[in-house]
This record gives C-alpha cells, sequence and structure tokens, in this order.
C-alpha cells in the first residue's frame, strides 16, 4: 500500500465531536501538518489552526469530496456520527483520499444499537446483553416480562442523540411505562432493542484501531446527567476525568483487561463480518459490574468529552499515529500518554438539554491559559463569541493527582462569562469515593 508521508494536508471534520480537540496534538506534530476543516459552523479554535475552513452540512458527501480534492487533502479525519452515517469514509477512500473513520457498514457499530448486540452474539464476542429486536409490538411485553421488573432497557434504534434509551427504575417505573414507550418508538416509525439492564459503574476505553491491530487510550469516565449529583435529565455528557495511572479508581486491572480484549473481539469480528479492517476508533462504553465488563454501547469516533482528556496528555505524534492507522502499522508505542490525571469540565447553556437558550455572547477574556479551553457549540460573528445552544466550552485541567486536576479546571471554567451552567462536582472527592463505595458494595 501507498505510505502516505508526504505534505500531510489534513482535512478534518468536526461537528458533534472533536472540534478543537486535537488542536494541540496538531500543535506538537514535527511534521508540521497543514489542517483543513469542512465543519458545521466557524468554530473560534479550529479557525485560529487551519489553512482552509469550509461550513457546511456533515452528511454533505460531494461537498465534502470537493472540499477535499480542491485542496489536495493527504489524510482526512472524521470527527462526528453524522458522516460516518453517510458513507463519506467510504467516498472518500474510493476516491484515493486515506480517512481515519470508519466505512458505513461497520460504523453501524455506533449508528444501529441492534446491529452492535446481534454482532456480539454472532461472534460469540463477552460482554454482551441479554436483547431482542422489534419492529412492532409483537412480543414486547413477553420479553419485558421474561427480563423482569425493573431489569430492562428500552433503546431506539438509530442515531437519537443520546436521547433514544430509556432505563427502567429511572426513566421507566413499570412494564406498562415501558411498552407505553415501545409504542411511541412505534409510532414514530422507529424500530427498536429491548435489552436486559446492567448495573455498576460505567467508563469508557477507546482504542485507536489499523483493521487489525489496536493501540488503546487510557480510560475515561464521563458525567451523562446534567446537574451535580447525576440529577436531570441525559446529556451529551457534562465531563469527564481519567486518571494518572490510566485506570480509575473503582476499577480494577481485570475490568480494564476484560475491556481491552471485548474492543480487540470486535475488531476482530468486523474484519470478519465486512473482510476489510476497521480503521478509526473503536469507543467501547462500558460498564463494570459485579460479574465482570458489559458493554452499553459502542461508537465509531473519539468521544466528546473523553477525547479531550486522552488526547491532551498523549506524548506520541498524533500525525505519524493517524498514518499508522491508514498504513496498517500500528503498535501501541504510537500512542504513548504522559502519567497525569485530567479533569474536564463543559460550560452548556442554560436550559440545556431540554430547551438551551441560544445566540447568547460568551466572553473568555478573563480565562488565563487559552490552551486549556476548546470551543464547542460556538460561533464566531463579528462582534465576538455566541453560543449557539448546546454544549459550548470545555476546559481541561491537567495534574498529577485528579484533585488537582479537577481545582484546576473549576478555576478557569468559572471565568468564562455568559449564561453557561456547568457541573462543579466532577472530579471532586465526594463523587469519585461515592462511585468506588458503589462498586464496593457491589463487588461484595
Ligand atoms: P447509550 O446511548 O446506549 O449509551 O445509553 C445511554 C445511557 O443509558 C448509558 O450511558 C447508560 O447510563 C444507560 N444504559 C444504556 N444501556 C444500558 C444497560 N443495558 N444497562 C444499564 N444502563 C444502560
Ligand atoms: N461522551 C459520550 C459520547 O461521546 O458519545
Amino acid at each position: 500500500m501507498k505510505e502516505y508521508q508526504k505534505n500531510y494536508e489534513y482535512f478534518t471534520n468536526w461537528f458533534r465531536s472533536p472540534r478543537t480537540r486535537y488542536r494541540s496534538s496538531y500543535k506538537k506534530s514535527q511534521l508540521n501538518p497543514k489542517l483543513f476543516c469542512f465543519g458545521s459552523n466557524n468554530n473560534p479554535g479550529i479557525l485560529e489552526i487551519t489553512n482552509g475552513y469550509l461550513v457546511g452540512k456533515m452528511n454533505d458527501r460531494e461537498a465534502i469530496l470537493n472540499f477535499a480534492k480542491t485542496n489536495n487533502i493527504e489524510l482526512t479525519i472524521i470527527g462526528p456520527e453524522a458522516p460516518l452515517q453517510a458513507g463519506v469514509a467510504d467516498l472518500l477512500w474510493h476516491n484515493n483520499i486515506p480517512c481515519v473513520g470508519p466505512k458505513k457498514l461497520p460504523a453501524q457499530l455506533e449508528t444501529s444499537k441492534s446491529f452492535t448486540r446481534d454482532l456480539f452474539e454472532e461472534f460469540n464476542i463477552p460482554g454482551g446483553a441479554k436483547h431482542k429486536n422489534f419492529t412492532s409490538l409483537t412480543g414486547t411485553k413477553e420479553f419485558l416480562n421474561e427480563l423482569g421488573e425493573g431489569n430492562y432497557v428500552v433503546k431506539a434504534d438509530g442515531l437519537m442523540g443520546g436521547k433514544g434509551v430509556k432505563v427502567a427504575g429511572d426513566h421507566l417505573k413499570n412494564i406498562n411505562e415501558a411498552l407505553t414507550y415501545c409504542e411511541e418508538l412505534i409510532s414514530q416509525n422507529s424500530n427498536f432493542v429491548i435489552e436486559e439492564k446492567f448495573i455498576g459503574q460505567e467508563f469508557s476505553l477507546m482504542s485507536f484501531c489499523d483493521g487489525e491491530n489496536l493501540a488503546h487510550m487510557p480510560v475515561v469516565q464521563d458525567h451523562k446527567r446534567a446537574y451535580d449529583g447525576d440529577q436531570g435529565p441525559n446529556t451529551g455528557g457534562m465531563g469527564t476525568y481519567s486518571d494518572a495511572n490510566h485506570s480509575l479508581p473503582f476499577l480494577t486491572t481485570k475490568d480494564i483487561e476484560q475491556a481491552q480484549e471485548i474492543n480487540l473481539q470486535t475488531a476482530q469480528a468486523l474484519h470478519k463480518k465486512f473482510n476489510e479492517g476497521y480503521k478509526g476508533i473503536l469507543y467501547g462504553g462500558f460498564i463494570a459490574t459485579k460479574n465482570g465488563v458489559n458493554v452499553i454501547e459502542y461508537n465509531a469516533r473519539l468521544g466528546d468529552p473523553e477525547a479531550m482528556n486522552v488526547l491532551s496528555i498523549l506524548e506520541s505524534d498524533f500525525v505519524e499515529l493517524c498514518l499508522a492507522i491508514i498504513n496498517g502499522n500500528l503498535t501501541s508505542a504510537h500512542a504513548k500518554f504522559s502519567p497525569q490525571a485530567t479533569v474536564c469540565k463543559y460550560a452548556v447553556p442554560e436550559g440545556y438539554p431540554d430547551s438551551p437558550i441560544k445566540n447568547e455572547k460568551i466572553d473568555i477574556s478573563e480565562v488565563g491559559n487559552k490552551d486549556q479551553i476548546y470551543f464547542a457549540s460556538v460561533d464566531k460573528k463579528e462582534d465576538g463569541l455566541y453560543e449557539i445552544g448546546s454544549r459550548t466550552i470545555a476546559v481541561i485541567g491537567i495534574a498529577d493527582t485528579i484533585a488537582e486536576a479537577e481545582k484546576i479546571a473549576e478555576a478557569e471554567i468559572k471565568k468564562i462569562k455568559g449564561p453557561l451552567f456547568h457541573r462543579s462536582d466532577i472530579g471532586t472527592k465526594k463523587l469519585i469515593n461515592s462511585r468506588i463505595e458503589m462498586m464496593k458494595n457491589l463487588r461484595t
């Protein structure tokens, strides 16, 4: 295969996902890449570092291809899931433009819940869930009863921005409510999956994958609920932390080994199923339970905010890492991370996620170290920066311990001015101790 090692012109494609978070990784690369972005809005952080920037629709395959061709792009990276689902990677490869990010069929790992659950069954991958896929109400009541009151999860089968999942005891009080939700999904023409509910602590393990080989990233814990104390509605993720030993305080070495093995077997299964290796990022959303590690979901991209935790401490050359993915010679030596803890917190608009206020001005002039902040749903206009209705700015703290990293992130995020809020409990001793306690109780 041709070695893609010439000009390193980059064309990245972010929308909901990594946005500016590769910024420092690109800046650090010895290979001095030129960077181009096709994005959904004028992200000020990315604008600052790109040689070209085009705003368009994330699933507009032809516009993306034209932009790549016009700028003689030699390597592309897809950030969000919408272009993965639209088959942008297929089109780029077809035009001899290599791409980090899976093609449409393997990207079903993220875009279809039933695909992933079935894949686990078909290839006997450990960590799956007892489940059934439904296209009508027939058999739903029986299967809910079989799983038992309080032990089920109903998932719309498609990209729902984190909003299609309802969990027993959390969003669904009883089987009747679960059936009502199933009816609602059918009336919206949505297929769905009913699966067993797991109890434990969730964590994310992302692995770079060249089709054959994996290089794992440090594990991270996300916080889905909007408010302190894990209260309120589910969100895209309000903040994340990782520890200096690249594990998490409530996980065992065995948990991590199991998760790594599941990511590996998933990559192997995809290769067998589609006769072609998966090139991109395998993001396993796991849960440590009293019986070991299970899979909650897969994403086919970097996590948001998880990417900011791990890429901020990546010591290896990110461009070389991407080339290894493209060229199929990835080893763990391509992905070395420094032994530091990280805490990332998102400032989000008031009312987020259900009715966020939109198009309000924000001010970051008081933030000390601008390298610590990452813009997400922010637009740059002539008279300044505006939040545009979703997760707005992430702040990362990096230190020897989680507690120190938390203090750094908290101090900086408070300096962002605007009608925004954040979770002040992420990364605090109190919250982490409650997680440790929960796992201790479960395991004994
Ligand atoms: P998902 O979109 O599949 O990540 O689901 C969103 C959230 O629902 C997850 O972060 C979990 O908190 C919860 N969830 C999903 N599936 C399960 C399951 N099988 N058992 C327990 N919780 C789940
Ligand atoms: N942090 C969850 C996600 O990226 O989907």
